[in-house]
């Protein structure tokens, strides 16, 4: 296998998924893994390379499915084992790669070894951590702050408090048991030979506690995640593992492995991580008009091995995340982007992209045109490829879990059952309701949102450098202007954007290109040679431009 295609993931554009939300293939209202297959032609027609389904598992759903009471079990809402499987192999048989949620740091309070922990049943006693004070690791900080007052939970049937990073009912398993550590690897590689890809995995850096820290990031949380990866590595090679671990970038470095100093020695950690503080960044520099903001933060970003790989992503499931900005960062973008208080969540927005930037079209292309040129492997979170709006009436992140919007049919396409039955309505309120915000009319128009976002797949696809290149910015242009240059194998990329509402003249410094005559990607028109003064480029208000040098 060559370099490249051994690190397929590098040139790879993933497509988010909720299975919920996605298509129903029964008419119980609820999106399922039959309902899944059956729209797996648009998937492979919109180009991407590897779906990321959100949890699939047995589970009360308290939590979306990241509150697991059965490992080994597909919610029954969702199908059948045997679903699953035709799933995926359908997805293969397409071409289309699929990597699954991984939760590893806590299961449901439903789950049998919680309840038999809290009864103190062996060998399950010790599966999760317990205190009789409730008082242990109070640096730790509280991320579902709107609804958790404490890490700690008091249970009255064992009569000790457990510890939970997130919702009471998901307790922290306890990963200094061997017992629980040699579980998780079982269940990865129960669905490692399913024929999987690979796993996104949730909320990394919680899985060990120590006195005194913060219980984030721990020698001993890497250590066992470079067990994780050994075992990928050596019983099922090629499979990749993607790190959820919202952290500043500096403290994601070591998810990757490899030598700290030395950048040319292989990751043996994860493959990928998600490169969570570019994202709100992007937001900030678009409403700022100035650059500054992304330029800062990826200077900021140590290098990485060569078989690793950022994943940069617009928005989620979750809400967007302000956790890696300032306070005063973050009181700016909630002021900006979240008006209302229903639009907050914890510390975050729980709003979709075209929302975001009032459904300006400009906006729009101009954010995924960033996703697209910068480091990383994109993400593309359901929907947003045809512009989907979202419904903040709904409690906690739901309203960005809407139904997904096929047509201008009865339930957009989604369900045949009654609209009373769907899991969540669908979006009716102009301008993002359903009869004007759908796959089919996006198809049906050449020059709808759909067609750029697949247009953007297929011109990334025929050049490596997008996923491969460095990365060099331009700063000698305006401040409202990103240029940079991303350089691999001999190609190089021109990305320029103008990150204002009115038109800027660029003078670009291309001086080590003299002679050379910049393609533009996105449309092949040919520019003017490079000479040997400043190369002049013009951005309408919100532009980007793709050249090829
Ligand atoms: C997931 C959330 C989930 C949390 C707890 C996060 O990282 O993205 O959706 O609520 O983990 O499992």
């Amino acid at each position: 296998m060559s370099e490249e295609s051994s690190t397929w993931y590098k040139d790879a554009v993933f497509y988010e998924l909720y299975i919920r939300a996605f298509a129903d293939g029964n008419g119980d209202g609820k999106g399922d893994f039959a309902g899944l297959t059956a729209r797996l032609d648009y998937l492979q027609e919109l180009g991407v390379d590897c779906i990321w389904l959100l949890p699939m598992y047995g589970s009360p759903l308290l939590d979306d499915g990241y509150d697991i009471a059965d490992f080994y079990a597909i919610h029954p809402d969702y199908g059948t084992l045997a679903d699953f499987c035709t799933f995926i192999a359908a997805a293969h048989a397409r071409g289309l790669r699929v990597i699954v949620d991984l939760v590893l740091n806590h299961t449901s309070d439903q789950h049998p070894w919680f309840q038999a922990s809290r009864r103190c049943q062996e060998p399950y006693t010790d599966y999760y951590v317990w205190s009789k004070t409730g008082q242990e690791y109070a640096n730790a900080r509280i991320i579902f702050l709107d609804s958790e007052p404490s890490n700690w939970t008091f249970d009255p049937l064992r009569g000790e408090y457990y510890w939970h990073r997130f919702f009471f009912h998901q307790p922290d398993l306890n990963y200094d048991n061997p017992a629980v550590q040699a579980e998780m690897l079982r269940v990865m590689r129960y669905w490692l030979d399913l024929g999987i890809d690979g796993f996104r995995a949730d909320a990394v850096p919680y899985l060990f506690e120590r006195a005194g820290t913060n219980c984030e990031n721990l020698p001993e949380t890497h250590a066992f995640l470079r067990r994780v990866r050994a075992v990928a590595d050596t019983e099922y090679p090629g499979k990749i593992l993607l790190a959820e671990a919202n952290q500043w970038p500096e403290d994601v470095r070591p998810y990757f492995g490899g030598d700290p100093v030395d950048p040319c020695l292989p990751g043996d950690e994860f493959n990928l991580g998600f490169h969570f503080p570019v994202m709100p960044r992007l937001y900030m520099a678009l409403r700022q008009h100035d650059r500054s903001a992304i330029v800062d933060i990826l200077q900021r970003t140590p290098p990485i091995p060569g078989n690793c790989q950022w994943c940069t992503f617009l928005r989620n499931h979750d809400e967007l995340t302000l956790e890696m900005v300032t306070e005063e960062e973050r009181q700016y973008l909630w002021r900006e982007y979240a008006p209302e208080p229903r639009m907050r969540l914890n510390l975050g927005i729980r709003r979709r992209l075209a929302p975001l930037v009032d459904n300006d079209r400009r906006r729009i292309e101009l954010l995924n045109s960033l996703l697209f040129t910068l480091p990383g492997s994109p993400i593309i979170y359901y929907g947003d490829e045809i512009g989907m709006g979202d419904n903040i009436w709904l409690p906690d992140r739901n309203g960005v879990r809407t139904p997904m919007q096929w047509d201008d049919g009865p339930n957009a396409g989604f369900s045949t059952s009654p609209a009373e039955s769907l899991y969540a309505p669908v979006i009716t309120a102009p301008p993002y309701d359903y009869a004007c915000i759908n796959v089919a009319a996006q198809r049906a128009d050449p020059g709808s949102l759909l067609h750029t976002i697949r247009h953007f797949i297929q011109v990334r696809k025929l050049h490596p450098v997008f996923g491969r290149g460095d990365l060099c910015f331009l700063l000698g242009p305006p401040r409202p202007v990103l240029a940079f240059l991303r350089s691999y194998g001999g190609a190089t990329l021109l990305a320029l954007h103008n990150l204002s509402d009115g038109r800027q003249s660029c003078a670009l410094d291309l001086s080590a290109f003299i002679g050379q005559v910049p393609c533009d990607l996105l449309n092949d028109a040919t520019l003017p040679a490079i000479g040997a003064g400043p190369y002049a480029v013009e951005l309408p208000a919100y532009g980007y431009r793709w050249l090829g040098i």
